[in-house]
This record gives structure tokens, sequence and C-alpha cells, in this order.
């Protein structure tokens, strides 16, 4: 089938590429040349991506049969909308869909009304005089959000990016007099991870978990940023993270689809919740209304090789086959190459020089994101996230060994998480999570190993059975 990927990011890179295993045609429309989409593309258009009449002008110019949106933007923008109107089947919900992302308090709202469960409590003050009052009788740490889409980026967490709840009081005025809808929410203490779904008519089916690095440095210090890296384990599950509690989160999932169907809202693409584990189980951070960048990028990556390409038309037609929802049973590490300062101050322009068959040799995948191909194995890094490299094997810190080899073969000035998917980091979010649920527990000594039980070598969903 001829398939239209919208967007040019490395998650775009690792759709296409898992399209293009499939046998799928492809082309491509983004604002700039993706290196890695462009040489599997027969055909590419520059264009903005909330620009639905470029979008669909390309789409029809081009036959498509079916089209996968990446970023968030495109489905605000309703793209979708536009490209449905036009008769065209799209992987990504319509804009009042998408609203689950775009719009914080509409997602609170909307799981509220209809009872959803494992929500953390919400405030939505409308004047600068209620968030000086809400913050005074909060009654706990809290986090300062802007209701709109902020790239991850601008979420103020009491404890690290304020310490007293009158800076936090500052911060969501400073948003209200911008004119944005703002939220005080509890503050969420565990370990996150993300577990998308594809959602159709017939059901929702869950891909493997994964558990992805937010801020910007090392130790979890800095920033919060769009996802420096991921790590996935290989029963699709996290060290921290057993099935029960897995499965509380596909249950929230669940209920918050039947929530949109209630208020006459279809949804046929990704759902992709942001957990937290909590004491209390998992807890809904937020939802994004597409495929994780970069946790889509480690999924893929064990996509059996052979079906994406249909079941992608069928998420878009709105009816999965549930025996194409395989994912290998295999760890995944997942390292994205940023300029110097990313989260901060990024300094963009620097030249990377890459042996790609040195770090396919490694056992490691190259997707390309923010970077501009300047000659024969030389990129030039923009201002986000560069390149992923995804590393696989039997055990995470195995994967995490494979990237770090692979990262010997990439010259130039760049920053990476050299701490995603290390033994001490598993030990120590294993730990945490230990301590979260038996506070004052004497600390337990560091494992060597954090494998998980041998495994069959590939699994199914259904919706009823989950990977
Ligand atoms: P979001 O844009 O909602 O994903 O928020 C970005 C990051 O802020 C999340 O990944 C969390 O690390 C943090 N965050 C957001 N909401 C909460 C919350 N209620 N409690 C604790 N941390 C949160
Ligand atoms: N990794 C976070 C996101 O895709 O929003």
């Amino acid at each position: 089938m001829r398939v239209l990927v919208v967007g040019g990011g490395a998650r775009e890179h690792a759709i296409a590429r898992t399209l293009s295993i499939a046998g799928a045609e492809l082309v491509h429309i983004a604002p700039h040349t993706n290196p890695g989409i462009a040489r599997l593309a027969r055909a590419t258009a520059r264009s903005e991506i909330t620009d639905a009449d470029a979008v669909v002008t390309f789409a029809e110019r081009q036959e498509i049969d079916y089209a996968v949106i990446g970023p968030e933007a495109a489905l605000a923008a309703g793209v979708t909308d536009a490209l449905r109107a036009a008769e065209i089947s799209v992987v990504g919900p319509s804009a009042s869909g998408a609203r689950i992302e775009s719009s914080k308090l509409f997602c609170r709202e909307l799981l509220a009304r209809n009872g959803v469960g494992g929500q953390p409590r919400f405030e939505a003050p409308r004047s600068l005089e209620e968030v000086d009052a809400l913050a005074e009788r909060f009654g706990g740490p809290f986090v300062v959000k802007p209701s709109g889409l902020t790239a991850g980026k601008g979420v103020w967490v009491q404890g690290s990016d304020f310490i007293e709840a009158k800076e936090g009081a500052a911060y969501a005025k400073s948003l209200l007099v911008q004119g944005q809808r703002v939220l005080l929410e509890e503050k969420l203490v565990g370990e996150e991870f993300s577990l998308m779904a594809f959602v159709t008519d017939s059901g929702i089916y869950p891909m493997p978990a994964v558990q992805d690095f937010k801020r910007a440095l090392e130790g979890d210090k800095g920033g919060n940023t769009g996802g420096m890296g991921a790590y996935s384990q290989r029963d699709h599950l996290l060290p921290f993270l057993p099935a029960a509690d897995r499965d509380a989160a596909v249950e929230i999932i669940r209920q918050s689809v039947a929530a949109l169907r209630t208020e006459g809202i279809e949804y046929r693409g990704i759902l992709y919740g942001g957990f937290m584990l909590t004491a209390q189980g998992p807890k809904l951070v937020e939802f994004n209304a597409r495929f994780g960048d970069p946790e889509s990028i480690n999924v893929l990556s064990l996509y059996e090789e052979g079906n994406f390409d249909e079941l992608m038309f069928g998420v878009a037609s709105g009816r999965v086959d549930p025996n194409l929802v395989r994912f290998r049973l295999r760890s995944t590490v997942l390292k994205y190459i940023v300029p110097p300062g990313y989260g901060d101050k990024p300094h963009a322009g620097g030249i990377l020089r890459l042996d790609e068959p040195a770090i396919e040799a490694a056992g490691v995948h190259v997707y390309f994101g923010s970077v501009e191909e300047v000659g024969p194995s030389a990129m030039q890094l923009g201002s986000g996230r560069g390149i992923a490299l995804v590393g696989e094997a039997s055990a995470i810190h195995e994967a995490g060994t494979r990237v770090e080899t692979a990262l010997a073969h990439v010259q130039g000035e760049f920053y990476v998480r050299h701490d995603i998917g290390t033994n001490e980091d598993l030990a120590r979010r294993r730990e945490h999570m230990r301590q979260i649920l038996s506070p004052g527990a004497k600390p337990s000594p560091l494992p060597l190993s954090v494998a998980p039980a041998a495994a069959p070598p590939s699994s199914a969903a259904s919706p009823d059975r989950f990977l």
C-alpha cells in the first residue's frame, strides 16, 4: 500500500522504516528533509505539517491509501479531519480526539466526568486571586502545568522546579497572564512509565511498556525535555512494573477510550498514557494522542517484521487483526544524541561524523531526527534531538552496552545520557519503588543483574490477553 508519513523526526523515521520493511510504498511530508526517511520515500514534500491544505493536496496527488500522523501539532491542527473529509483513512484522531493531549484541562475534566480511575487531584484556577488561594490550601506538594501543548517542557514540579508554594503560584500566574489555562495537580510520587495502545473501533491493543528519561541530565537532573532516551524490558514489563500494575494502566486507557466514545468522539490511532506507578498503583500523568518520541522507536524496533503496513491500515480503517500486534520478547535501550546544552540553550550547528555500517554491525539501529545531511557520513545537528541509537539484547543492560559501543563510531561534539539502561540506574529505580511501597525499608543490596525471568520468543496480543 502507499502510505503518507506526516512529520520529520526520528519517531517518523522509525514509523517509515517499519512500514518500509513491510513492503509499503512511502511518501513523506515535513518542513525539513529527514535523511533517514529520504532514503526510503518515493516522494517528499516540504511543508509545515499543520498546513492541512498542503497535506491533503500532496496526499491526493500521490494517490495514497492511508496516512500516519506523527506529531501532536498536526493532530491538534485538524489534519486528520481534513484528510478524512477527502476520504483518506488516517492513523491519528480528529482534532476533537486529540484534545485529550492538546488540552490537559479537557482531558482531566473528561476523565473526571466519566469516573475514570487513577487520576490525581487537580484544580484549574481562572484568576490570579484563585491561584494564590488554591496554592496556599492545596494540602501537599503540587505541580503547575499549562493546559496546552508544551512539548513536555512547561511543567513545573514542586521539589525540583520550585520549592515554595508561592513560587509555583507565581509561575501559574505568569501563565494565566499570557492567556493560558493552567492546572495545579497533586504531585504524584513514584516511577514513571509509558504505555501506548493501538486504538480502533474494535478495541485497544497495548504495546510493550517503556520508561522514558525526561530530564536533560544524568541522574534525572536538569529540566524536562521531550525525552532523552528510553528502555524496554524483554517481558514487556519494566524492572519496577509488575504485570498487575501494567494491566491496571491498560484498564485506565480502556476506560478513557470509552469516555471519549460516550461523549461522541471516535478515536482511531495511538493513545499513549504517561503513568506514574505510585504506592496506590498507576496514576495517569497525561495522555498523548500519538506515538511517543522516543518510546515508539524502542517499541517499533521490536515489531515482528512483515505486517506493520497491514496493522497501520487496520488502525486507520477501524478494525485490527489482533495477530498483527506482535512484538519480539527482547529488551531495548535508546539514547538520543543531542546538541551540547540541549534542554537549556542548545548549541546547534555542530557536525557529527557517523560510521553507520559499524553502528549497525554493533547491532544498533540509527534513526535520524533534527539533523541535516551535509556530506558523506556527515550530519549537522539542529537544535532538537538529533539521532536516536537503539540497541536490542536479551537483558536491558546488554542493550545499553551495545549503544555505548556504537557511540564510539560517532565523532563530534554532542551530549548523550550514558546512564540510561545501566544496571546501576535500573537498580536505583527498583529501590526507589521499593521505598515507596514500604517507606523506611532497609535499602536492599544492589542486584548484579535485573534480567527478567525467561520468556518465550514472541507474543501476540488480543483485547483480552495483553502481550
Ligand atoms: P507532561 O507534559 O504532563 O507529560 O509532564 C511532563 C513531566 O512532568 C512528566 O513526565 C512528569 O515527570 C512531570 N509531571 C507532570 N504531571 C505530574 C504530576 N501530577 N505529578 C508529578 N509529576 C508530574
Ligand atoms: N517522550 C514523551 C513524548 O513523546 O511526549
